[in-house]
């Protein structure tokens, strides 16, 4: 898998999200499924729209005893996706779980990444609410460390911490940065934004967009313009 990047098609029903992507006609952008999508329709968005030819990045953000994340992997890797996820708070010993289950008897499985730190907590949060006394950036390089060591491939991360993964975890260990927006953009509620262009030269592997694709007046155009300035195509 290459650079490339992910829609994130945050509808609360498969309808908006199927005439949404009608709209794409030939191309087949990549495409975030959360939890709002997964929930509101069931897993059957998802074989919907891998029928239609789509790749898939399926963030329902895993956290839960060994035992359970991988019996729910082992649900997930049939749904033939390309993409999922776990919280590398889970620890070390889930994320290895969550492989095993991911894994098919032929010995495929999807691509797995951890969340590191989830860029809504800051560094009181961090803090006072899950009481780690360390700074932001130490913690998320521990958790992808953990992450690499469990065998994940990579993880998500702010586009301002891509570089630093890289750096720690290896060339090869996928980036995947969401608070993409255009220089012309508005931001909304994201504090750490940075542009295709500038996620390119800081080596992110993946991008997710979501409303600057999702909202804008000619959303196959925002999408062709962020192909552009990631990829240069
Ligand atoms: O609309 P916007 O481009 O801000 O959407 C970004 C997408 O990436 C949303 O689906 C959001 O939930 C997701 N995301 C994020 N920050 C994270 C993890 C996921 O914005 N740390």
């Amino acid at each position: 898998m290459g650079k490339d990047v992910i829609v994130a098609c945050d509808f609360p029903s498969a309808e908006k999200t199927l005439a949404f992507l009608d709209k794409f006609e030939g191309r087949k952008p990549f495409v975030k499924i959360g939890m709002e999508l997964f929930y509101g329709a069931g897993p059957d968005i998802v074989r919907q729209i891998r029928s239609r030819g789509h790749r898939i990045f399926l963030d329902l953000k895993l956290h839960d005893i060994p035992n359970t994340v991988k019996k729910a992997m082992s649900v997930l890797r049939d749904l033939d996706v390309d993409l999922v996820n776990v919280h590398a708070a889970g620890t070390v010993r889930m994320m290895e779980a969550a492989l095993e289950g991911l894994t098919r008897p032929d010995g495929t499985r999807p691509l797995l990444i951890a969340v590191t730190q989830l860029t809504s907590t800051d560094q009181e949060a961090l803090e006072q609410d899950l009481w780690i006394e360390k700074p932001m950036d130490e913690v998320v390089m521990h958790y992808a460390r953990n992450a690499r060591k469990a065998g994940l491939d990579g993880v998500v991360c702010s586009p301002l911490e891509a570089a630093k993964v890289h750096e720690a975890c290896g060339a090869d260990f996928l980036t995947v940065t969401p608070g993409v927006r255009f220089a012309d953009g508005d931001v909304g509620d994201q504090k750490r934004v940075m542009t295709p262009a500038e996620a390119n030269r800081i080596g992110s592997d993946y991008i997710v967009v979501g409303r600057p694709v999702t909202a804008a007046e000619d959303p196959v155009a925002a999408y062709e313009r962020c192909c552009r300035e990631f990829i240069g195509e």
